[in-house]
């Protein structure tokens, strides 16, 4: 079967393969992510923090899939946010993932222990060392990429963050449209949560399509938004990919995102977590 072609998204330079395939949770992954690549996957979600990325090296590498064509993102866990640890930590992560430079920088989390002056001259001098094509933050609030911004000079090109049908990311997802930046989805899927939900079951029952389609489609044709999706099974892998060969109508779209409610959030780590939008 032929690999379905997937449509890139762009900002300050970054071209980024409009879908990815999360590694969280996933071990030791490496068969997985040489499936995910066989499919047809082409951007690859880990960090130092899953403990996948010798799984992805060995993923990447039995794939057969050139490096060039693969986006790659790893993330700096919130424990080494201070310069030197910042930049043990991405040497540690390079050397797990065997690459010479990642496609894609993040910190994972903030950490309100440690100053974004920290941090965001790190990311920028990661990118100035070419260890990173591109850079951004995940699971910042709105003042704190503002700040972020302020504080790094190195454009940032994306933000990640949770979002998926059952979680308003209006405030978030605007904020980063406004500045130029990709979002991209985590837990598109609310880990499963979405796959019970009535609305979504019976749109995807209408339209022949998948109630995991339905959700990812919601998602993609927002416009700036990448979901990075996570499956241990070939077929819902190959599922999950079949996203832009179909559209939802303006009045399934409004349907879809009635369906945000207040206990929505799974992310939430105490400590950790900054106040939400
Ligand atoms: N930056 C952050 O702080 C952060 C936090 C959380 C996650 N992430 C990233 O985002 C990725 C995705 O989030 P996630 O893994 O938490 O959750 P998710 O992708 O929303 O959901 C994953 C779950 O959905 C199931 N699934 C996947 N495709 C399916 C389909 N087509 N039909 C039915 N079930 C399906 C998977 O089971 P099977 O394996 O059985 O298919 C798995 O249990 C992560 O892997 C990670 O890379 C980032």
């Amino acid at each position: 079967m032929a690999a379905p072609s997937i449509p890139a998204l762009s900002a300050h330079g970054a071209e980024i393969p409009a879908i990815g395939f999360g590694t969280s949770a996933l071990g030791d992954c490496g068969e997985i992510v040489a499936t995910a690549l066989k499919l047809g996957y082409r951007h690859i979600d880990t960090a130092w923090k899953y403990g996948t990325e010798r799984g992805v090296a060995q993923g990447m590498r039995a794939s057969g899939v050139p490096r060039s064509e693969i986006f790659l993102t790893t993330k700096v866990s919130h424990e080494f946010l201070r310069a030197d640890d910042f930049a043990r930590s991405v040497d540690e992560s390079l050397k797990n993932l065997g690459v010479d430079f990642v496609d894609l920088l993040l910190v994972h989390w903030p950490n309100p222990q440690i100053p974004l002056s920290d941090p965001m001259p790190a990311l920028a001098r990661a990118k100035r060392q070419g260890l990173t094509r591109h850079i951004g933050v995940a699971n910042f609030n709105i003042a704190m990429l503002d700040e972020a911004i302020r504080l790094c000079p190195e454009p940032l090109v994306n933000l990640q963050a949770e979002y998926h049908a059952h979680l308003d990311q209006t405030k978030l997802t605007e904020a980063c449209r406004r500045r130029g930046l990709i979002f991209t989805a985590y837990c598109p899927l609310g880990r499963g949560r979405l796959l019970r939900d009535p609305v979504l079951a019976e749109i995807a029952a209408r339209k022949g399509r998948t109630l995991a389609q339905i959700a990812l489609r919601w998602l993609v044709q927002q416009g700036n938004i990448i979901p990075i999706p996570r499956s241990s099974n070939a077929g819902r892998m190959a599922e999950n990919l079949g996203v832009f060969d179909f559209a939802l109508t303006e009045e399934e779209m409004t349907r879809i995102a009635a369906l945000k409610r207040p206990d929505g959030r799974i992310a939430d780590p105490a400590g950790r977590a900054p106040a939400w939008d």
